[in-house]
């Protein structure tokens, strides 16, 4: 199987993983770290010494689209987002293994659980304290026994103590339900593994096992190991996994913490105990700085093919969708062949009540590129009309770090439709010349410049 360490590996071997060999504070510097070398569209990276620690840190794996690619082993977007469909629709099972790598070391027993052990860095100054912010929870569902997981923030805020925010499915709805049983809801906690598993415990889809979902799109069952002291499995491979409960009715203040909305988000969450701690002999940690590329990586083009496979489903004519990238996941730009007048509408409708995590779209005709900001914004300011064209659905569910939410955790959906009228595709013809001058002109601009430039 796929772990953490091959991937790190691949990644040196294409040139993009930088090795940084200074000792470096995990309290703010391992995050201005990631933040400059990703804002400078730079390689992953892996913090050799880090201080007061011998445990290594790993960031920004999958801080671009190539390195994605990567990820799954394909050569482009295009094969990654097809190797993606294909992938998806495969079912495949997880496995049970007796041991692993992550078992290598065991820690339990209340004088022996100490996270302060772990390297976990503080990202920014207002933080509550340091932030596991690539801890994937699995969980057993308390009713049904369906297993899953989900990526939540953990707030660290002593040797066995845990502030974790799940305001999100499938993980808050196991430990609501354990909750009415006045019963801890086990939990596995992984930290540090390939990152296709990463990307598949924050795609949406409450009721699959994502494990499942995991192994699918990684092309092989994952192995898991179930727990010393809880009732879950984590990956066998992972660098390390800490065990423990959520508690039944209990809420502390839990943050502040610096959100890839980009402002800093507290609120009163579930508190996990730790009861052990595995890992591999020296494990690497990985960091997800919560406003670099990797985010929106992560989420974006999962998410972009589960929607897409939503509505063709449905039966719309969609050609192309995207996540804008600096939205943090909440706009979407969604191309169609439009047919009748009424689909943008029955559209956005569907898309923004279907999905929750997005809270404004827009629909454009297929000569618009859905990639393209500009392209988007020029369809919004010629083919827009505010009264006629706008879709606005009130007191819809908040995303919790969402600073602008109504009081009671309510937001509004707005949709555009920013197509052209059927009757009137002559007036909104878009100016161009030949194709073939197009080309000749890009060739020898690029032959003397050394530069490619946009075509139509
Ligand atoms: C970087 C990142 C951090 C997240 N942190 C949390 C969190 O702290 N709490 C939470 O409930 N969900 C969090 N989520 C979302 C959950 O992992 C969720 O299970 C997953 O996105 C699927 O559900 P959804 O897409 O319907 O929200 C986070 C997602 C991402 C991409």
């Amino acid at each position: 199987m796929k772990d953490l360490r091959q991937f790190l590996d691949m990644l040196k071997k294409n040139g993009e993983l930088l090795s940084i060999t200074d000792e470096v504070d995990p309290r703010f510097e391992i995050s201005e770290f990631l933040r400059q070398v990703d804002k400078a569209g730079g390689p992953a990276l892996l913090f050799e010494k880090v201080k007061g620690n011998s445990a290594r840190i790993a960031g920004n794996l999958v801080g671009t689209r190539r390195r994605l690619a990567l990820a799954f082993g394909a050569q482009s977007d295009l094969e990654l987002l097809e190797m993606y469909q294909k992938r998806r629709a495969r079912r495949m099972t997880p496995r049970t293994v007796r041991s692993g790598p992550v078992k290598e070391v065991v820690i339990k027993g209340e004088k022996k659980v100490d996270l302060n052990a772990l390297p976990i860095p503080t990202y920014h100054e207002g933080d509550g304290g340091p932030y596991v912010t690539c801890g994937i929870l699995a969980a057993k569902d308390p009713v049904s026994g369906l297993r899953s997981m989900g990526l939540h923030r953990l707030h660290i805020k002593g040797p066995r103590r845990v502030g974790v925010h799940l305001s999100n499915p499938p993980i808050s709805r196991f430990a609501a339900e354990a909750e009415e049983k006045k019963k801890p809801l086990d939990v596995a906690i992984s930290l540090g593994v390939h990152p296709i598993i990463l990307l598949a415990s924050i795609v949406s889809s409450p009721t699959e096992d994502k494990v499942a979902i995991a192994s699918s799109l990684m092309g092989s069952p994952i192995s898991l190991v179930k727990g010393e002291t809880v009732n879950a499995e984590a990956p066998a491979d992972a660098e390390v996994v800490i065990e423990g409960r959520i508690l039944p009715n209990v809420r502390e203040k839990e943050g502040p913490f610096g959100e890839t909305s980009g402002y800093y988000f507290s609120d009163e969450s579930h508190v996990i105990e730790v009861t052990a701690i595995t890992h591999r002999e020296s494990p690497i940690i990985q960091a997800l700085h919560p406003t670099v590329h990797e985010v929106s990586l992560l989420g974006g083009p999962a998410g972009e093919a589960e929607m897409t496979r939503m509505l063709k489903e449905r039966g719309f004519a969609v050609t192309a969708l995207a996540i804008t990238p600096s939205s943090n996941r909440t706009h979407v730009a969604i191309s169609i062949q439009k047919k009748h007048e009424s689909e943008p509408r029955q559209l956005l409708h569907f898309i923004l009540s279907g999905v929750p995590y997005i809270k404004h779209a827009v629909v454009v005709d297929d000569d618009v590129n859905v990639n393209d900001a500009e392209d988007i914004e020029w369809a919004v300011a010629t083919r827009f009309q505010g009264d006629l064209d706008l879709v606005v659905i009130p007191d819809m569910r908040a995303r919790s770090i969402d600073p602008s939410k109504k009081q009671g955790n309510f937001m509004t959906k707005v949709g555009l439709d920013a197509t052209v009228p059927l009757p009137l595709r002559e007036r909104f013809k878009r100016i161009t010349v030949p194709l073939e001058v197009t080309e000749k002109v890009a060739g020898i601009v690029s032959r003397l410049w050394g530069k490619g430039v946009k075509s139509q």
